[in-house]
């Protein structure tokens, strides 16, 4: 029966071949030995994620990244140096130790070293890195607390790694790296602003590839994701309510949950109402995002309403997991 468990059950979890529920500072992720291939296939399957999309490889620090990759570009290692351990994961040439099945078949890996303190004794430990999508079944809400994941995948793991609520409650920012560019293909953790600080001159730019459900090349960026069972209706800033009028033909408004940024929407009822930050703090709100989905996707309501945040800091990975969550 998957349980909490110690770090040293949890180390002889993977050892074995197990999957472990792992917390980080972004969101929980599944965890397995990444140069164990059964151990790989046992997450897809936990998961019930297709194989097309590609695992993140997590390490205990970043001199371990170079046996995965074949190359380093000198725009990664400054982001290593600034960022890790932290909320960014890079996309790099991969080595043949990385096995195709964490990949997808693709040429580059995605790697990152985790900030929560256990997890990072827990990768000490190991002799070998860890896969890690967030810990939830494939297109559902990302787990911020050890009791989402069990809730959840509790049949298929040994246990749960217990590290408390997660500190920024989105997943890892993920960018790669072109010959003139940094291309960020995921908003997350490491706001862009703070991508810019960083790399000064060096260009930035948002991947432009549109989403394939099956385009291998687009890490996270498959157009349904983190969304809850029951419609999530979105409203982008100033671009009017029309999902909210939308919303409220199909649903009278004691059925409506919302998720607001600092204060209640006035034309629905307070009750099924989460409020991100009362303060207006998008770090705030990114950490109670997926608690708030979850709490309303199980409460007594048809329908969620959000309206996007201010696109700037963690706001932009906010109002992409709501966009992504209302696609279906
Ligand atoms: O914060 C995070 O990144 C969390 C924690 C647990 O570390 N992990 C996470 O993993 O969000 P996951 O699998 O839920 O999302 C990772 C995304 C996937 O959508 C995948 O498509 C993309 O990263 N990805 C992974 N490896 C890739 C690769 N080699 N090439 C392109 N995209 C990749
Ligand atoms: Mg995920």
């Amino acid at each position: 029966m998957s349980q909490l468990l110690t770090l040293a059950a949890a180390a002889t979890a993977l050892q074995r071949g197990e999957l472990v529920g792992i917390p980080t500072e972004t969101v929980y992720g599944l965890a397995a030995n990444a140069f164990d291939d059964a151990a790989v296939a046992r997450v897809f399957t936990a998961k019930n994620r297709p194989y097309f999309d590609p695992l993140i490889v997590h390490l205990a620090a970043a001199d371990q990244a170079a046996a995965l990759c074949t190359a380093i570009p000198p725009a990664a290692e400054r982001l290593m140096a600034a960022c890790w351990p932290g909320p960014l994961t890079l996309l790099l040439p991969k080595s043949s130790r990385v096995s195709d099945l964490i990949t997808a078949g693709a040429q580059r890996v995605a790697v990152r070293v985790p900030r929560h303190p256990l997890t990072l004794s827990l990768l000490s430990l190991l002799p070998f890195p860890l896969v890690a999508p967030s810990a939830n079944p494939f297109g559902y809400i990302s787990p911020t607390q050890a009791a989402h994941v069990l809730a959840q995948l509790g049949p298929h793991i040994a246990g749960v790694l217990d590290g408390g609520p997660c500190d920024i409650g989105v997943e890892s920012t993920i960018v790669g790296f072109d010959a003139d560019a940094v291309v960020i293909y995921r908003d997350g953790g490491v706001s862009r602003e703070a991508l810019t600080a960083i790399l000064g001159n060096d260009a930035i730019r948002a991947n432009n590839q549109t989403s394939k459900e099956n385009q291998p090349d687009a890490p996270g960026q498959l157009s349904s994701h983190y969304a809850p069972r029951k419609p999530l209706y979105f409203d982008e800033i100033d671009q009017g309510d029309g999902a909210l009028t939308a919303c409220l033909q199909e649903f009278s408004p004691e059925q409506v949950g919302a998720i607001a940024f600092c204060a209640p929407f006035p034309s629905l009822p307070p009750a099924h109402q989460w409020i991100l930050s009362e303060s207006g703090n998008c770090a705030e709100a990114a950490q109670r995002l997926f608690h708030g989905l979850r709490l309303l996707d199980a409460a007594a309501i048809g329908a969620i309403y959000a309206r996007a945040v201010p696109d700037q800091g963690l706001g932009r990975a906010i109002n992409d997991r709501l966009r992504r969550a209302s696609r279906r």
